[in-house]
């Protein structure tokens, strides 16, 4: 048996010391590839297996002498690949004591806030909740409410026109006029909040876009009282357990008679304060039963049929609730002022 190791063995002592001496992974795959690779100076050596007369001992002598520098290379591999995850570790460390980014929870505009709650108060009556187009034909927003053209009522409520026909509405009286149309004349007892437009001045209690919520109540024996009564409610529940509402004698094209509504002042019970102006009253809304064109031109027999129609902006009805000053302060979405003024609406 022949012993062919010194064949192997100064070139494996080289590598080894060349593994030993090397720097990186990247230097350690350079030697691999250039020894031990398939066409490697060190992998080639075993051509000469030809020419040897034992060749058992020959692979053998092969196999130990790859398997030393082997055991060197991955002790020398592990040792990089280690040192580069510690690397890696101290770079990405997190500090778990840092304080989170914290996630702030979201409030409800207090302007939603009410607009639901006079939904609720209607619904609880009885009411259902109609919506209409906000973009709307003359003939609804004006002349089937008596509204004909050239009355001096429209100068009050100018609003934007997409045409001579074609309007954005100036109140939400407007689907009265649509709901009556596809009523085929039996009873309505509806509410309809929505968005309106005027050309109107913009100042603390004006805003050339609010909301209003309609009401309308057409049925056989409909009366004032009726109409004093749910207001009476309303108020009762929105405002103050003890609120009275009074009318004004008043005028709009649509109701006869028409009245401006008044509710007691819930901030100072009647004796007078800044919030009613010294009077102890403070205007909330429009209302009146509808007038009896309007009847007939939407299909109602006014010796049959009668009903109360109202109508009261949303943004009035927050403002006077929760002291707001300014009606801006809705549509600004400063987070300052929707989470004081929801925390007051949670009261
Ligand atoms: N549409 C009126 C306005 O915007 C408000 C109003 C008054 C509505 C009286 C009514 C009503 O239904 O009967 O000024």
């Amino acid at each position: 048996m022949e012993n062919y190791s010194h064949i192997f063995d100064e070139i494996t002592s080289k590598i080894i010391s060349l593994v030993e001496e090397s720097k990186s992974l990247e230097a350690l795959v350079e030697i691999k590839n250039k020894y031990l690779s398939k066409k490697g100076e060190f992998s080639q050596l075993m051509i000469k297996i030809r020419e040897v007369a034992d060749k058992k001992s020959f692979g053998e002598a092969f196999n130990a002498a790859r398997k030393s520098i082997e055991e060197k290379y991955d002790e020398k591999a592990d040792k990089f690949n280690q040192e580069l995850l510690n690397k890696k570790l101290e770079s990405e460390q997190v500090d778990i004591t840092l304080p989170g980014n914290t996630l702030s929870r979201g409030v409800e505009n207090p302007f939603f806030k009410v607009k639901k709650e006079i939904e609720d108060i209607f619904v609880s009556m009885g009411y259902t909740v109609e919506t209409g187009p906000e973009i709307d034909f003359d003939k609804y927003v004006f002349e089937l409410l008596n509204i004909p053209k050239d009355h001096p009522a429209r100068d009050m409520q100018d609003t934007l026109y997409i045409d001579n026909n074609l309007l954005l509405r100036s109140h939400t009286s407007s689907i009265q006029a649509h709901v009556m149309e596809h009523a085929n004349g039996k009873p309505i007892k509806i509410i309809c909040p929505g968005k309106t437009y005027r050309r109107d001045d913009d100042d603390v209690t004006h805003s050339h876009q609010f909301a209003q919520v309609e009401g309308l109540v057409i049925d056989k024996n409909i009366n004032l009282g009726n109409l004093k009564a749910t207001l009476e409610l309303f108020a009762k529940k929105m405002f103050s357990k003890d609120s009275k509402v009074r009318f004004r004698s008043s005028y709009f094209p649509f109701t006869e008679p028409s009245v401006e509504v008044d509710v007691s002042c819930f901030n100072c019970h009647g004796k007078g304060c800044p919030t009613c102006k010294g009077s102890g009253w403070i205007e909330i809304l429009g209302a009146g039963m509808v007038h009896p064109n309007v009847l007939k031109m939407s299909g109602y027999d006014p010796e049959v049929y009668s009903g109360f129609a109202f109508g009261v902006g949303i943004e009035r009805v927050a403002m006077l609730r929760y002291g707001i000053d300014d009606i801006r302060r809705f549509y600004q979405s400063d987070i300052r002022f929707i989470e004081e003024f929801s925390k007051k609406v949670e009261d």
